[in-house]
């Protein structure tokens, strides 16, 4: 039973999941619903077509977990990248993977932190940061290094998290309190979409837009983790189900009761005259 779970991702994002055929790209449907990796691989490609990946590119990617994206954008739109991730377990297996591809030239992996980014300035087309820049230590101070990094004409984009405009009633200042406390998110980083905007402006970027993915991020990932526990439940031991099921369940919640957003953030260096 284990050998049909996919074995050669490691995404951890959310996914973006849409409810379309698509026979054309070759998406698995499962009662109308593509499958976890592919949702991963849907979000990246929704911030590859917001900071317009050309072939290349030279791309710095912060926060890339077990590599998948790296691979995926540079197999699908033929950039190069470096990129910066905390976690060494996690840059072990990404390096291993980029290794056996024979990519380590365009695909170049290096421990270290969106903290802490030593390279020279005006050195890339695009930043971007898939699911990951809520943890910096500041979200705010990322966004001044980022324009430094970036050469005249290039552009910023972020799957991320934010909070809607509305005041926070108890339920959702409780939601931030357990959110920074678990998920190891500064309080600093829980910001409106309106200050989110703001502080990307402040730190030199124009045509700032910001686009709400939420629709497509918190219940398709729910919907996902019930298809899985019926297709498997009667055939293997529910506990092996029953932390997807809290999961999925934990993230529905978040969708439908709090007013915590799924964001798409992009923002552009102008070009030097
Ligand atoms: C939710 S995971 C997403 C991983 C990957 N982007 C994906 O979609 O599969 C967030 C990632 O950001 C990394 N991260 C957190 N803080 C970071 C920092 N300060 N600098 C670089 N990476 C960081 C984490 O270690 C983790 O791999």
């Amino acid at each position: 039973m284990a050998m049909n779970c996919n074995i050669d991702t490691y995404w951890m994002n959310f996914g973006y999941w849409e409810k379309r055929r698509d026979d054309k790209e070759g998406i698995i449907i499962i009662s109308g619903i593509v499958i976890f990796p592919q949702a991963c691989s849907r979000m990246a490609g929704k911030l590859a077509e917001a900071v317009n990946m050309q072939p290349g590119n030279r791309c710095l990617d912060i926060g890339f977990g077990c590599g998948d994206q790296d691979i995926w954008w540079h197999q699908h739109y033929g950039v190069d990248i470096i990129a910066v991730e905390v976690v060494p377990s996690q840059v072990a297996v990404a390096k291993r993977r980029v290794r056996d591809l024979g990519l380590e030239k365009r695909v170049q992996l290096m421990l270290g932190s969106a903290d802490d980014l030593n390279f020279a300035r005006a050195t890339f087309d695009k930043i971007v940061s898939l699911d990951s820049a809520y943890h910096y230590r500041t979200r705010e101070v990322f966004f001044s290094k980022a324009y430094a990094l970036l050469r005249p004409g290039g552009s910023l984009g972020l799957i991320d998290f934010v909070f809607n405009n509305r005041k926070s009633s108890l339920l959702q200042e409780l939601v931030k309190t357990c959110a920074s406390k678990f998920f190891l998110v500064p309080k600093v980083n829980m910001v409106s979409m309106d200050t989110y905007a703001l502080q990307m402006k402040s730190a030199g970027f124009c045509n700032v837009r910001i686009v709400d993915l939420s629709e497509h991020v918190f219940n398709g990932f729910y919907e996902y983790s019930v298809n899985q526990y019926k297709k498997y439940s009667g055939l293997i031991a529910p506990r092996a189900f029953i932390q997807l099921r809290l999961v999925g369940m934990a993230i529905k919640f978040v969708g439908r009761y709090t007013n915590i957003k799924c964001i798409l953030a992009t923002g552009d260096k102008l070009s030097s005259k």
